[in-house]
């Protein structure tokens, strides 16, 4: 395992520019399944997610090559049962495989996914829409695999809560067919339109993404392509969260303030300057931010909970007391034990809020055990008296190209450490 040794930072500064969106990327990538033709996607980070999806895809027959910022995908054939476990056992967005096989193949049997364990992450919402859409669906307890048959035949899918993956996953294994599929309760994410736009550019009909109705008109066969992903807004927030904490004036090049609005709105609340430029977002602070009251994280366009970790480190060296409550996932805070390490006054309350009083924090030794609770250590020790030392760097890894080498950009003093 791999350490960031992150010293004090007093100001980060400068310009930094995103890349392309893990959370969008990652289904993109999977719904390639749904041609035989190639497809190019620009703008790609080197993220070991994004490797690992890859690999999936290789490991059923696609042709996969990963060149500087470009990746390119070719499934001219297909096999459904040549999944790698092992792979869809590591990432959370193996799941997304499913559709596009299903579509494409009429058939597949897949290992539950794996992921940051930041809650149980159950796939029955996946399954559901895929039965209600005619899929017959096998779930095996003692593999721990699922087995699928029968192409999806349309229909109506009425989730009952807006998950982003089983939108994804849906909207996939209806591209194809030849019917009409309408999925009620849909997610909202940007990622989900960015989706509906790749699928579009292949030949798919898909209408209303960025609603909580979505319509799919199976196109028969689909085309290749050539894509650019949306601009991760999480890597986005993950600076301003840096800013506000350390204090500085740093340009986000790329980051659409419509995709951040309810994030936005809370650091203006701290007390950060936020300007919403024509290309990117100009985040200003001196001095220490403000406590915010109140937050609760919610599906867009509420507040993200890939950025509850990160505006809690920031809070950790605020002036006063804040609430924050994660309403998706129930194992979303085990970070917060690390940064009492850092002498943090952060109290867990029940097992869905924290209240943080900021207070200045200390270095210490501390352990990411998931990716934005990883990447929430590192901000908070760069307001850390001394050193810090962040062990776990693979969770962080999964979802920022480098981000210890991001923030030296910026001015911080962060090295990297490759133990046994
Ligand atoms: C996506 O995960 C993102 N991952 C997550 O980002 C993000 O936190 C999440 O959406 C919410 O925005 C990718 O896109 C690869 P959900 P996903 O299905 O699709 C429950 C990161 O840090 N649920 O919207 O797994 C689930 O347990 C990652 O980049 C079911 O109960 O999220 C959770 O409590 C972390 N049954 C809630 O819904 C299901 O079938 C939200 O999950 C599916 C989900």
């Amino acid at each position: 395992m791999d350490a960031l040794v992150v010293s004090k930072c007093n100001r980060l500064s400068g310009k930094i520019k995103l890349y392309g969106a893990k959370n969008a990327i990652l289904p993109i990538i999977a719904a390639c399944v749904l041609t035989s033709d190639e497809v190019q996607l620009c703008g790609c980070p080197h993220l070991s997610d994004i490797d690992d999806m890859l690999a999936i895809i290789a490991s059923i027959g696609g042709n996969v090559r990963f060149d500087g910022e470009q990746i390119f995908v070719c499934c001219k054939a297909v096999n459904p049962y040549t999944i790698d476990y092992a792979l869809m056992r590591k990432i959370r967005s193996s799941v997304f495989i499913l559709g596009p096989l299903l579509s494409r193949c009429g058939e597949a049997e897949i290992a539950l996914p794996g992921g940051c364990e930041i809650g149980q992450r159950p796939i029955d919402l996946h399954l559901d829409g895929l039965k209600s859409l005619g899929v017959s669906v096998q779930e095996c307890s003692q593999k721990n695999t699922v087995s699928c048959k029968g192409l999806p035949r349309g229909g109506i899918v009425k989730l009952k809560y807006p998950s982003v993956g089983a939108t994804e996953n849906l909207m996939m294994a209806a591209a194809i067919g030849t019917k009409k599929t309408v999925i009620y309760g849909a997610a909202k994410e940007p990622e989900i339109v960015d989706l509906a736009m790749f699928l579009n550019t292949l030949g798919a009909r898909v209408f209303g993404a960025g609603t909580d109705l979505i319509v799919v008109e199976g196109k028969g066969r689909l085309h290749g392509a050539r894509y650019r992903s949306v601009p991760d807004r999480i890597v986005a927030g993950t600076y301003m969260a840096a800013v506000g904490a350390v204090g500085g004036d740093v340009y986000i090049e790329g980051a659409i303030g419509d995709h951040l609005d309810a994030a936005l709105h809370k650091f203006r609340l701290m007390g950060m300057d936020i300007m919403e430029e024509q290309r990117g977002i100009r985040v200003r602070q001196n001095g220490r931010i403000k406590a915010v009251k109140q937050t609760v994280t919610l599906p867009y366009p509420g507040f993200p909970t890939d950025l509850q970790p990160l505006l809690v480190a920031a809070l950790c060296s605020a002036e006063g007391e804040s609430v924050v409550t994660e309403t998706l996932f129930e194992n979303r805070f085990r970070y917060v034990y690390q940064l009492e390490r850092m002498g943090a006054d952060v109290i867990l309350d029940g097992c869905n809020s924290v209240i943080i009083k900021g207070r200045s924090l200390y270095g210490a030794e501390v352990y990411a055990q998931d990716l934005r609770g990883g990447a929430a250590l590192v901000v908070a020790a760069l307001t850390a008296e001394g050193q810090t030392t962040v062990n776990g760097v693979e969770y962080i890894d999964r979802g920022y190209q480098s981000l210890g080498d991001e923030l030296n950009l910026l001015g911080a003093n962060i090295k990297r450490l490759t133990l046994q």
